[in-house]
């Protein structure tokens, strides 16, 4: 029988982040620009280093999830290094219907298999999958229609500089749609080989160990487009508990260009990822001013997440294990802290680590549970033997 690997993605309007049973995490932006050939002749190059592979995506891909077939596209990183012009998801985009979201896990997917398989030129690779909707638009219809359209069979063809092609095929087996945040549970309560994760947490008590299977928790996921607001009995989440806020710090960083680059014509800044590079990278020569000219923005949005912070927090009885992450809370975490911890608010309170990768981690430890296998062999009647 064929080796089933399980994946967790967490298609976002800021980036793709995707988690592989036994793999590193893959991140790749939220960007493509069609190809349009090369502009100067490129002779003798090699190929991509193994490791960089997300970094120098060019590939074409073929699925029935997608409107137009053997279409070649630049994507995430590439995209900025080429100078060409990208394309990124709308403010208002649905990611339920929207392509970018089927384009990004699909090449993600591929490079996790050419990871497996450096020295192949065609690989045949099998998944069960987890994706996720916005709390705030996900409904039975749409999670059903999005985990639809990823289950089949793609094709993704790597163009490496040195012309070389790598043909990856792709079987998704079953793929599940759950809400994002609600995602993330399941990795704070249990890991992907279904034991029970224990953290230590700041409590009224001080700090103490502790388990969160039969707790309510409150998850806040500060992305680029929405901010969800999950409440959960552990796992088990609370549909009508839960709410999503139609902002991330999207907006805010899309304010902060425009400043910019009417103060800076000459260094224009283009888009978000363009923006993301500069900003989270202390060795980029405009680092230093960007996060200046950020502060106050960050700032004031911090007050205005961190208030609905407070108010949930206020709207449920006790305190709830409360746990922020999402990149939001990355750019996010010194001025909410700073708040939370100037009105004597961070009981139970806990900043995620690696806060990009929570929902993409959530997403994998669903998929690798007996939960997952049962809906799958409900829906499918076949059970699988992945390890
Ligand atoms: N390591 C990182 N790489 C890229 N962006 C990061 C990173 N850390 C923090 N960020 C910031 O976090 C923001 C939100 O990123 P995140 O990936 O959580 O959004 P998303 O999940 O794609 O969006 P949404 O959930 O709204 O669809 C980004 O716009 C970026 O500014
Ligand atoms: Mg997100």
């Amino acid at each position: 029988m064929t080796k089933i690997l399980k994946a967790g993605a967490d298609a976002g309007n800021n980036a793709l982040k995707l988690w592989v049973k036994g793999q590193q995490p893959i991140l790749i932006p939220t960007i493509y620009s069609i190809y349009m050939g090369e502009t100067t002749a490129t002779m003798d190059e090699d190929d991509i280093a193994i490791t960089a592979l997300e970094k120098n995506i060019d590939v074409t891909i073929n699925s029935p999830a997608l409107s137009q077939n053997g279409k070649r596209y630049i994507m995430g990183e590439k995209v900025i290094e080429d100078r060409v012009k990208g394309t990124e998801l709308e403010k208002h985009s649905d990611k339920s219907t929207d392509e970018l979201p089927v384009m990004v896990t699909l090449t993600g997917l591929a490079i996790n298999a050419m990871r497996m398989n450096p020295t192949v030129n065609k690989i045949d690779v099998t998944y069960d999958l987890s994706v996720a909707l916005p709390v705030q638009t996900i409904t039975p219809q749409s999670a059903q229609a999005n985990a639809k359209r990823y289950m089949g069979t793609h094709t993704v063809i790597y163009h490496h500089p040195s012309g070389r092609n790598v043909i990856v095929n792709i079987k998704i087996e079953y793929c599940k749609c759950l809400p994002e945040g609600g995602a993330a549970a399941w990795g704070i309560v249990y890991d992907e080989h279904g034991k029970v994760t224990r953290r230590k947490v700041d409590t009224v008590q001080g700090i103490q160990e502790t388990d969160y299977v039969d707790k309510t928790l409150l998850s806040f996921d500060i992305g680029a487009g929405t901010t969800e607001i999950v409440v959960s009995e552990g796992v088990r989440f609370n549909p009508k508990l839960s709410e999503g806020l139609h902002y991330g710090v999207k907006e805010t960083i899309l304010d902060v260009i425009k400043r910019w680059n009417r103060q800076n014509p000459r260094k224009a800044i283009e888009n978000i990822t363009e923006f993301n590079e500069i900003y989270l990278n202390p060795e980029h020569p405009r680092h230093l001013s960007l996060r200046e000219q950020s502060k106050a923005a960050f700032q004031q949005l911090a007050t205005r997440i961190s208030t609905a912070i407070m108010d949930k927090i206020d709207d449920m009885k006790d305190d709830p294990y409360t746990f922020i992450y999402g990149g939001g809370a990355a750019i996010l975490k010194d001025s909410l802290q700073q708040i939370l911890s100037e009105k004597g608010r961070l009981t139970n309170v806990t900043f995620l680590n690696d806060a990009i990768f929570v929902n993409a981690r959530g997403l994998l430890v669903y998929t690798c549970s007996p939960r997952f296998e049962l809906q799958k062999q409900k829906e499918l009647g076949v059970a699988s033997d992945a390890s």
